[in-house]
């Protein structure tokens, strides 16, 4: 299988795919809109701010998986930046090692614009951002779910 990861173009196909997977995963218990999923993505892939990125992975050239660097979280408790955010990997496609890949490519783009930090939440993957070099900084609950704040040194 050949893997390659690459910034998300605005208006592509791709964007409209991903933009879908990560309202289902992560923004429509929140009160988002698909719109506003393919509006967030499309600003980080023409008007990034800082070292922001969106990537996507492809699998034998199909697109498989996205994640985000962003200065902003979108419910932000800690006042923290910036953020590896909505990491999904498409089902068919797990187990793969494609979330590592993501993992690394985005920290190397947050090296590459001078951060030495990065931050991000989870709820229930944990022990794979361990896996990659992450360390949980705090355990809290919001809206009644146990989450942890990790941090990677870069
Ligand atoms: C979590 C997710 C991104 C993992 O993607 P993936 O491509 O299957 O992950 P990888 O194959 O790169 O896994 C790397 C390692 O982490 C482990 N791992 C993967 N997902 C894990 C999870 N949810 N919890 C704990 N460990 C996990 C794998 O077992 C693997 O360990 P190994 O190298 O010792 O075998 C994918 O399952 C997904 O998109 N889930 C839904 C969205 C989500 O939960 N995103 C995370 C938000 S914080």
């Amino acid at each position: 299988m050949r893997v390659t990861i690459s910034p998300l173009e605005a208006g592509s196909e791709e964007l409209r795919i991903t933009a879908l997977w990560r309202y289902e995963a992560f923004l429509k218990d929140d009160g988002f809109s698909i719109a506003d999923s393919e509006a967030q993505l499309g600003q980080l892939a023409t008007a990034p701010e800082g070292c922001e990125t969106a990537l996507i992975a492809r699998a034998d050239g199909q697109v498989a998986g996205i994640c985000l660097l962003v200065l902003h979280e979108l419910e932000p408790l800690h006042n923290v930046s910036p953020w590896l955010a909505s990491l999904y990997v498409t089902p068919e496609f797990r187990g793969l090692g494609l979330a590592r890949d993501l993992i690394r490519t985005i920290e190397e783009h947050a090296r590459r614009n001078g951060m030495r930090k990065l931050h991000l939440y989870t709820v229930d993957a944990e022990d794979l951002y361990l896996k990659c070099g992450w360390r949980v900084a705090e355990r809290f609950v919001s809206h009644g779910v146990a989450q942890a704040l990790m941090i990677r040194d870069l």
